[in-house]
């Protein structure tokens, strides 16, 4: 998975990768000659007092130093450019197609994990790409070069060698394997705390209401602990890192030092060899720890690249048919062909069988009890979900053979939880028609009886409208929303529930004045006061995903009991009142 991610976003970053390779190269070699320079300057120039030999090669590694360095910098700034396009790229990936996703998709991973995998995944193993760059890539040339170099100041203590580098591997390699199963809990729990905080911050009030506070505190102090107890647990692995190198590096450098001493007695060595050796045992050493300590991370940038790699391997299930139709000939149609629709997972059909047709000019109303299928229904036309069985035939084109935005650009929906943006009032009314003038805006909010609230309304139509649309009542965010939809002019009015909101004598001036501007289209109403749909042109009434009646409202009162009962119910109601 990990290299399949690296593959598929890294390529573009060839030459950048071939460049840092490059630069790392010489920085290492560099590094690497230091301690042999060093050597010379002990034996051939301490050990014989040749002051100028001192100065020469003195400012001979003074120089190389200066070129390591800038290699080095230059090492570290094209691998973390690459590594943070690499990131850029991901994220981008992951946002166009989380934005294709359909709410069944979404539903699927769940908003909150989606939101991890984005930012903390994708962080993940952008750090992990940064780091090669940086670290990993010049460890194995260090290793190797090292041991070369050690060896040609003296074989006679390569034993040494032998010995710690492999008991360096062994033992980090033992702390390693144990905080590996730890990182893909750590991701998880990372999960776990935005889905608690998410639903948190969202249900505010009702936390409130319901004096729940202390309990959710709880709640989200428990995810927080386990979160912070796998942290804990990987640190403390962590932890053991340093010292062991530093008990493997001490004890094999007294080993050096103790034979060394004999072998320069017995005049085997030099000191400056000695000296040399020392330093090319601490760059090994560290190299080994820098490796392990990536491979550390490699683990958990693999965790990550799955996740991220789910996320864009899941094709969203309503897809753009192979050769969209884009022109249609008639307006304002809309046919429903023995539609069917289940939601995945669910054992029982939400709609089953219902067909009814609608051409420009007339409204259809849709009445049934909770839970009957009307919201689902409405989701079907502008392809939120796909039907299951049967065909929704726009204008006589099937939605699923329409181009998208040709679909989109006919339909004007209002959902039965209606969504603001944070902006300003004419920003969300312009959202389907950017260039639309301020007296169409003026317009469509007349029509929706959202026009007195919104010259009161600080600023007209600048008012500020908060994320969700969260400071203006529920009312006023619903006819806001069905003034959004007007201002698009679009063939299909789908109104969800739209009115439910309103008091009766709103809603019935708001139903005269949509008439005339729905002369040329097809208005799709869901309602639940009989009142609010008695003069549609048909209403179709649904039972439990089924249509038990069609027709007029005064012949459904005679032929469907389903009609009227619910007429019955309301009347007795009103009676009451
Ligand atoms: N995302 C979903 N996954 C699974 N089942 C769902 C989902 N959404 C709705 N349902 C089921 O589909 C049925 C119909 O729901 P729908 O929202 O269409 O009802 P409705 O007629 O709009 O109700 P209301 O009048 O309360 O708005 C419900 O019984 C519900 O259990
Ligand atoms: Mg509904």
């Amino acid at each position: 998975m990990l290299v399949k991610l690296l593959k598929s976003h890294l390529g573009k970053y060839k030459v950048t990768l071939i460049a840092v390779m490059a630069l790392q190269l010489v920085q290492t070699t560099a590094s690497l000659y230091l301690p042999s320079l060093n050597a010379d300057v002990i034996d051939k120039g301490i050990a014989k007092g040749d002051t100028g030999y001192i100065w020469s090669t003195g400012t001979l590694m003074l120089g190389i130093t200066i070129v390591q360095i800038g290699f080095a910098i230059a090492a570290v700034f094209y691998g973390s450019r690459a590594a943070m396009g690499f990131g850029r790229d991901v994220r981008s990936s992951l946002f166009h197609r989380v934005t294709d996703f359909s709410a069944q998709e979404v539903g699927q991973f769940g908003a909150p994990s989606l939101i991890t995998r984005i930012t903390n995944d994708v962080q993940q193993v952008q750090m992990m790409v940064q780091m090669t760059c940086t670290l990993l890539i010049a460890a194995p040339m260090t290793i190797v070069g090292g041991v070369v170099m050690a060896l040609r100041e003296d074989t006679g203590l390569s034993w040494i060698l032998v010995v710690a580098v492999p008991a360096l591997v062994f033992l980090i390699t033992m702390v390693i394997m144990a905080m590996v199963p730890q990182f893909r809990v750590m991701q998880d729990r990372i999960d776990g705390i935005n889905r608690v905080l998410r639903e948190q911050i969202t249900g505010m009030r009702v936390v409130r209401a319901f004096v729940r506070e202390r309990d959710e505190s709880a709640r989200f102090g428990e995810v927080n602990e386990a979160l912070t107890e796998t942290s804990l647990r990987t640190g403390r692995l962590q932890s053991f890192f340093f010292p062991i190198v530093l008990v493997v590096l001490n004890v094999s450098s007294v080993a050096v030092v103790w034979i060394g001493a004999d072998r320069i007695n017995r005049g085997e060595m030099t000191i400056g060899a000695m000296v040399a050796f020392l330093s090319y045992l601490a760059q090994i050493l560290m190299s080994v720890m820098m490796a392990s300590f990536m491979a550390v991370m490699i683990p958990r940038a693999a965790v990550c690249a799955e996740r991220i790699q789910e996320v864009l391997d899941t094709a969203p299930s309503v897809v753009t048919a192979a050769m969209p139709v884009t022109e249609v000939a008639t307006r304002g149609s809309l046919e429903l062909r023995n539609i069917g629709f289940h939601y995945p997972g669910a054992e029982n059909a939400v709609l089953q069988d219902v067909s009814f047709t609608s051409v420009a000019g007339q409204t259809t109303a849709i009445i049934g009890s909770t839970g009957s299928g009307k919201t689902t229904l409405i989701n079907l036309i502008p392809r939120l979900a796909d039907v299951t069985s049967g065909s929704i035939l726009v204008d006589g084109v099937d939605v699923r053979e329409l181009q998208p935005d040709a679909l989109w650009n006919r339909i004007g929906l209002v959902p039965q939880k209606p969504y603001l943006f944070s902006g300003t009032v004419a920003s969300n009314l312009r959202y389907g028609k950017p260039d639309a003038t301020e007296d169409e805006l003026w317009e469509a909010l007349q029509v929706a009886q959202a026009e007195d609230f919104v010259r009161a309304m600080q600023g007209g139509l600048e008012a500020r409208i908060a994320q969700g649309g969260s400071n203006v009542s529920g009312g006023q965010r619903q006819r806001l929303a069905i003034a959004r939809a007007l201002v698009r002019k679009p063939e299909i009015y789908l109104f969800d529930d739209s009115f439910s909101a309103l008091d009766l004598a709103t809603d019935a001036r708001l139903r005269a004045a949509l008439v005339p501007h729905t002369r040329q289209s097809t208005v799709i109403l869901v309602a639940q006061r009989v009142s609010t749909i008695a003069n549609a042109d048909q209403i179709l009434v649904l039972e439990d995903g089924h249509p038990v009646g069609l027709g007029k409202h005064a012949d459904l009162i005679e032929q469907c009991p389903t009609y009227a009962e619910i007429v019955a119910s309301q009347h007795s109601v009103e009676a009451v009142a």
